[in-house]
């Protein structure tokens, strides 16, 4: 702890709360799970046992994690009446769309039954919410594919299940390949926490009202979407696509650096980090790995990606503005890859994070003085003035 609280940023007077479980240097491009190096986590551990770490803030011994496992897993169905939810959408609806309306509605199949002021029952409530989104995702795919939803199976890892409720129809079941299940398994890892980012402080500013933790999820699936924050990795992969080639390059670091042109270059630039992302350095390898094992390395998206980072780390105006990728750079090449629209790629971060928001959530509800409650404001309108009838105006 002592060696955390000596780093001072510069901005805790702006620090929106306390918290113990995610720590940036975003100068150092350092990311911390309650204390344990993102790299570490995603090369040696995997998503579950994260997802118990972020909960719990200790690394389960095994029985404990077979546990842990074993109730994640057996609480992965919804609700057949949530089945019904998906119908009243049309078939070409964003699946995020879909994702912000059936996780609110889980509020009324599983909340009424929770009383969160109750230990036990908020693990329940964060147990059902981190075994239910990959199956919510996947039937929002489905759904927009115009394809039958596939069951979760018990049988299957997290990230097994995923990738077969995804991609297996009735006439050929999904092949699991493991080395992809342990790629999707580590993107599901990079994205679970990462201390309060605008999803992450909407979670919370929910759930300082007391709303339920559900309602509470669907608020930060809602924040998560925007272009800016969640939405990036979808944006970044057209914009890849949209540049097309190598040689085109120049001209959007080009319309990047020009304050009259609205694009940005996706996937790059931060508010925290100020240097490498540590994430997007475990991305670019994994992109690598899963791009041969797909046996479509020389994939032009790719080339292009790695010209562009090569160009942008080298251009004046990103070293001195410190743009550096982000998460979002490298994940949607992965995603494509793996089979995947651009439109699954934010759901994909949303299921991933929930780990994260929920976390979060459990940490203030089980801190009372620790909630964001009511941010005021520097108010720069009017000066009191008397109400002019219509006609005198
Ligand atoms: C995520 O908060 C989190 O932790 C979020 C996240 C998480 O895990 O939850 O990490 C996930 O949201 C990652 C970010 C994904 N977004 C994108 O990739 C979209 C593209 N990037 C940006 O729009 C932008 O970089 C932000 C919004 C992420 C940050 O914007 P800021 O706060 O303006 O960044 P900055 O202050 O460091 O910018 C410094 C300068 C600014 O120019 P000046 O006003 O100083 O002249 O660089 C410019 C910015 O305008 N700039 C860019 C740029 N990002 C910043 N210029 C071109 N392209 C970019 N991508």
């Amino acid at each position: 702890q002592a060696d955390v609280f000596t780093y001072d940023p510069g901005f805790t007077s702006t620090a929106s709360c306390e918290s113990a479980i995610t720590f940036i240097d975003g100068d150092k491009g350092e990311l911390l799970y309650r204390g344990y190096p993102i790299d570490q986590l995603a090369e040696k551990s995997n998503y579950l046992e994260v997802c118990y770490l972020l909960l719990h803030g200790e690394l389960p011994d095994k029985a404990t994690l077979d546990d842990f496992i074993y109730r994640v897993t057996r609480h992965t169905m919804v609700h057949e009446q949530m089945h019904n939810f998906f119908r009243g959408f049309r078939r070409d609806s964003h699946p995020m769309a879909t994702m912000v309306g059936v996780v609110g509605a889980m509020s009324a199949f599983y909340h009424d039954s929770l009383d969160i002021s109750d230990p036990w029952q908020r693990e329940v409530a964060s147990m059902r919410l981190i075994a239910k989104l990959p199956t919510i995702a996947a039937m929002a795919y489905k759904y927009s594919m115009g394809q039958p939803f596939v069951y979760p199976r018990n049988d299957l890892s997290y990230a097994e299940n995923f990738l077969n409720m995804c991609f297996s129809v009735p006439a050929e079941p999904y092949k699991i390949e493991p080395a992809l299940a342990k790629a999707m398994d580590r993107i599901f890892t990079l994205h679970a926490d990462h201390e309060q980012n605008a999803s992450t402080s909407t979670v919370r500013l929910a759930g300082s009202s007391g709303a339920n933790p559900f309602a509470c999820i669907a608020a930060g699936i809602a924040c998560l979407w925007g272009p800016a924050h969640g939405g990036a990795n979808q944006a970044c992969l057209e914009m890849l696509r949209e540049i097309g080639t190598v040689d085109q390059i120049p001209e959007y670091i080009k319309r990047a650096k020009d304050k009259d042109d609205p694009f940005r270059l996706m996937g790059f630039g931060h508010r925290v980090y100020k240097n490498f992302d540590p994430r997007a350095k475990v991305m670019k390898e994994s992109a690598d790995e899963v791009l041969e094992l797909l046996g479509i390395e020389d994939n032009e998206t790719l080339k292009v990606a790695k010209e562009l980072e090569r160009i942008a780390l080298e251009d004046e105006y990103f070293v001195s503005k410190k743009l550096y990728p982000n998460v979002d750079f490298y994940s949607g090449i992965i995603l494509e890859a793996m089979g995947f629209p651009t439109s699954m790629f934010t759901p994909i971060f949303a299921l991933s994070r929930t780990v994260g928001w929920i976390s979060q959530w459990k940490e203030m509800i089980e801190d009372p003085t620790n909630k964001i409650g009511r941010p005021r404001q520097l108010y720069t309108g009017a000066t009191a003035r008397d109400y002019v009838d219509v006609d005198k105006r």
